[in-house]
């Protein structure tokens, strides 16, 4: 087993490879940190654009409970990534999790399925941030050309706000996680407070009657048959997908989208002071916040205005706009502007760090795991992301994106939870100063949940989630698997001549 392609990487050589000269990040993370990197991650386009879709679409003012739902199923991720965490702190997250208990195999695909999750998720925030900045500039009578503003509508068209705004991150990233950080804090209270402000103000103008009723009956939807439908009704044939208590959970598959990130905290582990401590306590204290807010938020848009009538490009700001007061509207979408920064920072940051630790595992080729010699920063990493993130985001639109980022991410919870149960049996002797509770109920029931929500996605997103990770094994058997630092000639080898000169 142990030579194969599910050879694990120990626990105690995944923290000795960190601290292998000119292979190592800077320590420099809190739990304060790593909270605010969490938040800073996790509040953005699934709030601030999806919550108009979703109640519109598929759940109304029930779009609430879509996100305790989706709360729910990442809380239960979330007791896992935080024993993980706490366990083998080093870059990499799933990916270095899974390489500790599953395998180099499994490892690998959760490697290659992280980097889809996190560089489209990128992609996608920077066009949102984009649509928000081509709003305020419309208003302010400065209109992007149509052709520089994105594809639309079958209609060729680079957007060229998301490319500059990826490539800008790309260099403040360069530049070292401090920095980062410190920008981070700023953007986060900006977002937080533009947060809190539409739950303040919004909850003057709700009139219980738009709550009325609050699940909406369920209808057939029409269009969705095919493989524009979610997979579990092509498999179960069980009829709508739009209202009803189904709809709340295909609102909730959907609105899964506004918790990804707290896993990425996780990734910063290498970079954090004490992480046993306090990876933990970012990752649930992140989650934790972001789920108060989504519920009030949600209740009080739709409690401003009909569901019906919500908008799908700004439905905050909107919802103002629809009792009148403009102003208030304009710093919600000033807000959402600056706050959606933040989010696609972190997603470039975690995205290099994952592709960073696999490189140093021999999976990916070596160039990208050298840290620059000033910054500590993974450049040559951050620099090839960056510029394949920029050109995605200037070429792509968001809707079919965000449900192959969901499912993606909704794959590794599954993983992790089940790298848990595993390393619990084959390590139980590793120290965890974060023990996930009531194993192994709570990882099974992550692991049914995962899944549950991902059957709520529809059948394409399955197909095209499944040519990604084709592609990923043809990768891992032409080059990973035979460069792999596990590999026991290349091991010996390298245990015999000291270490830099390989
Ligand atoms: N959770 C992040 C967002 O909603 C990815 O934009």
């Amino acid at each position: 087993m142990n030579s194969g392609i599910f050879r694990t990487k120990s626990v105690e050589q995944c923290i000795k490879d960190t601290e292998e000269p000119g292979r190592g990040l800077h320590k420099t993370l809190s739990a304060l940190d790593l909270t605010v990197f969490g938040i800073g991650v996790i509040i953005g386009t699934g709030i601030f654009v999806l919550t108009g879709k979703v109640a519109r679409e598929n759940a109304g003012p029930s779009t609430a409970l879509a996100f305790v739902v989706a709360g729910v199923v990442c809380a239960l991720a979330a007791l896992c990534y935080a024993e993980f965490a706490s366990t083998v702190p080093v870059a990499g997250s799933a990916y270095t999790f899974a390489y500790a208990s599953l395998g180099e195999f499994p490892a690998w695909v959760i490697g290659w399925d992280l980097v889809l999750e996190l560089a489209l998720a990128c992609a996608v925030v920077a066009v949102g941030w984009s649509g928000y900045l081509r709003s305020l500039m419309d208003s302010a009578g400065i209109p992007m050309p149509g052709l520089l503003s994105g594809a639309s509508g079958g209609h060729f068209g680079f957007d060229v706000l998301a490319a500059a705004l990826v490539l800008l991150l790309t260099g403040v990233l360069i530049a070292g996680v401090k920095l980062s950080s410190r920008v981070t804090g700023v953007i986060v209270a900006v977002k937080v407070a533009v947060v809190l402000l539409v739950i303040a103000v919004g909850t003057f103008f709700v009139r219980s009657a738009n709550y009325r009723p609050f699940v909406p009956p369920a209808r057939e939807t029409g269009g969705g048959s095919g493989l524009g439908a979610p997979l579990i009704r092509l498999l179960s044939g069980y009829a709508p997908a739009a209202f009803g208590v189904m709809g709340v959970f295909t609102a909730a598959a959907v609105v899964f989208f506004a918790f990804i990130g707290f896993d990425i905290v996780a990734t910063a582990a290498e970079e954090t002071r004490n992480p046993q401590r306090d990876v933990p306590r970012g990752i649930i204290g992140s989650l934790a916040v972001c789920t108060v807010l989504y519920v009030a938020v949600s209740l009080v848009v739709t409690g401003m205005q009909k569901y019906t009538r919500l908008s799908v490009d700004a439905p905050l700001a909107d919802a103002f706009k629809a009792v009148h007061h403009p102003f208030w509207a304009g710093v919600i979408s000033f807000g959402a502007a600056v706050g959606l920064t933040s989010v696609c920072l972190i997603l470039l940051l975690g995205q290099t760090r994952v592709f960073f630790a696999m490189s140093r595992d021999g999976l990916l080729p070596p160039a990208f795991s050298r840290v620059h010699p000033r910054f500590g920063t993974p450049y040559r990493t951050t620099v090839l992301l960056g510029l394949v993130v920029a050109v995605v985001a200037g070429f792509t639109t968001i809707d079919v994106l965000a449900e192959l980022v969901n499912i993606g991410t909704l794959f590794a919870f599954v993983v992790v939870a089940l790298g848990v149960l595993v390393l619990r049996r084959r390590r139980p002797d590793l120290p965890r100063a974060f023990r996930t509770p009531l194993v192994p109920l709570v990882p099974v029931l992550s692991v049914l949940a995962s899944l549950w929500l991902m059957l709520n996605l529809t059948a394409e997103t399955w197909l095209r989630f499944a040519v990604w990770m084709a592609v990923g094994l043809l990768v891992y058997a032409v080059y990973g698997r035979s460069h792999s630092r596990m590999r026991p000639l290349r091991a010996a080898r390298q245990a015999k001549e000291p270490r830099g000169s390989a």
